[in-house]
């Protein structure tokens, strides 16, 4: 049997100032330091503002920063976006890509999404590749289909287990406070591995790790994590209390 190791990841979003990004970023680099151990691997991904001061802050730590998005190309005339290279020149390990908030508002395709994990992994990144139904796409009856087809478009040519990490979010979930069932996470997940198999190999589909996403908090992060294709959570508004975020990772 395959052992992946799992991902505990904070997607802070567009959320906190100076002060209150370096105390959240120390204070997980603090319990995560303080011990026992989580069996997990520990991610934060604060806003562009503040990965400068994160990284700086949590140098030396066992946590690692990620930005939540990065441009497809490596420099140019690109105003107001962040090239994956200087989000590793600042000390980032990850970038998000594909959001769906980014897919919303930024009408961010599958192939941007492609493009910009492409030049995250160029860059030394691991590519965290968003994808996931709306619920209008579920009652609809077409949740893996959907999940299928995104995963299809965003995931870049060289993806490996290694560079490469899925989220799966469904979009009815994010910061709704209406998680997805075990039941439902697991199909989903089952699924986007059955098709990383498909295009990847069984071997390699067997060690990339599948992330859900979508109010997963303290008191269901602990059934969602013991799924067998649930290799991790992204978490967005659990991740701004160290004791919420932490709570998470001793269940993973
Ligand atoms: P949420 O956000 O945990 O607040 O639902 C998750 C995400 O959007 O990554």
């Amino acid at each position: 049997m395959t052992t992946r190791r799992k991902l505990i990841a904070g997607n802070w979003k567009m959320n906190g100032l100076k002060a209150d990004g370096l105390a959240l970023a120390k204070g997980v680099a603090e319990v995560l330091a303080a011990g026992p151990a989580p069996a997990c691997d520990m991610l934060v991904c604060p806003p562009t503002t503040l990965v400068a001061l994160v990284a700086d802050a949590v140098a030396g730590s066992k946590l690692a920063v990620g930005g939540q998005d990065c441009h497809a190309k490596t420099s140019g005339a690109h105003t107001g976006d962040t090239s994956a290279a200087a989000l590793a020149d600042l000390g980032c390990g990850y970038a998000i890509v594909g959001h769906s908030e980014r897919r919303t508002d930024h009408a961010e395709t599958d192939a941007v999404v492609k493009a910009k994990a492409t030049a995250a992994q160029a860059a030394g990144l691991v590519a965290i590749v968003c994808i996931g139904e709306t619920l209008a796409q579920r009652d609809a009856g077409q949740t893996l289909e959907v999940n299928r087809r995104q995963l299809r478009g965003s995931l870049p040519d060289a993806a490996t287990p290694e560079n490469t990490v899925i989220a799966y979010e469904p979009v009815w979930a994010i910061g709704t406070g209406r998680v997805a069932t075990p039941a439902q996470a697991q199909e989903v997940h089952a699924a986007i591995r059955a098709e990383l198999a498909a295009i990847l190999g069984a071997g390699p589909a067997a060690r990339l790790r599948i992330l859900y996403g979508g109010s997963m908090k303290p008191d269901n992060a602990r059934e969602l994590l013991a799924l067998p294709d649930v290799d991790g959570g992204l978490i967005g508004g659990a991740a701004l209390k160290v004791a919420d975020f932490w709570a998470i990772a001793q269940s993973a």
